[in-house]
């Protein structure tokens, strides 16, 4: 392990080749943070990672299938052997099914769960030894304010008629982890929360009834933020740029 990887911060971004957790990756690298792209394609990685080589970012395309327990282990065992620990896990990969054609509503609920929710808890279980030996980390969870219970219950919520019944299960599920993580992890000194980066301008949106005008880079801003939280910050929290959500 060299000098600068034993003083500066290590993090793993899932679903990093493109929107909003590229956008994470570059982001925590502006901060000074060394960033393992988690990448389901390696190729498709090492080109993004190439396209930002020249801005003297600190990023490292890491081959990363959140769905394939060899997959999640062969980057936790690199992490181990390269870095001996991880401060900053971001999960980050996650997809919506409810409006895709061709699959019956039980498919798109185990695809969903598969990757959302137990990717999230494969990858996250797989890396505590490591988050733990980091210290003081932080794992920030990528949620949706769609899968809010109290907001749902507003009638005057701007997404109060909108029903995407196997995404918002899967995000509600993810707040449930984070409660549960943040508990279980508190001695450890790891803080979890979950964030909502906003309705974002991205290939999950593309062609949507309702065209998505955020930025991948303003939607990243608190996933950013909260990754980047010291001892002090808050842990089991939900939260987007303009401050916490109900769950
Ligand atoms: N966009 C929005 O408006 C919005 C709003 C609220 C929350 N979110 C959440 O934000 C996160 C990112 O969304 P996005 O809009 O940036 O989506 P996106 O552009 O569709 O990107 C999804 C990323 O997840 C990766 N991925 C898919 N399956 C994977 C697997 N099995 N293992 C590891 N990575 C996998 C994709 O990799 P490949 O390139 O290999 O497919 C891609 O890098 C998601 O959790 C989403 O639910 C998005």
């Amino acid at each position: 392990m060299s000098e600068t990887s034993k003083q500066k911060k290590i993090a793993l971004v899932s679903g990093a080749n493109r929107g909003i957790g590229l956008a994470i990756a570059i982001g925590l690298a502006q901060q000074g943070v060394t960033v393992l792209m988690g990448t389901r394609n390696l190729k498709n990685g090492e080109a993004v990672c190439a396209q930002h080589a020249q801005e003297g970012l600190d990023i490292r395309p890491v081959q990363l299938d959140t769905t394939d327990d060899a997959s999640v282990r062969a980057v936790s065992s690199l992490i181990q052997r390269e870095y001996g620990r991880l401060d900053i896990l971001v999960n980050n990969a996650g997809i919506g099914l409810d409006f895709v054609p061709d699959l019956s509503v039980v498919e798109k609920m185990e695809q969903t769960l598969m990757l959302n929710v137990t990717g999230t808890i494969r990858l996250t279980d797989a890396l505590l030894p490591l988050l733990e030996a980091a210290g003081h980390a932080s794992i920030v969870n990528v949620s949706s304010e769609l899968g809010s219970f109290g907001l749902r219950a507003d009638k005057n919520w701007i997404y109060a008629e909108l029903v995407m019944p196997t995404y918002q299960a899967s995000k509600a599920a993810v707040n449930s982890l984070t409660v549960s993580y943040a508990k279980l992890l508190a001695s450890k000194g790891i803080k979890v929360n979950s964030i909502c980066p906003g309705y974002t301008a991205t290939d999950a949106t593309k062609g949507a009834a309702m065209p998505a005008t955020r930025t991948p880079e303003q939607a990243a801003r608190v996933a950013i933020k909260l990754a980047l939280i010291g001892q002090d910050g808050p842990t089991g929290t939900f939260e987007n740029e303009d401050g916490q959500l109900p769950w």
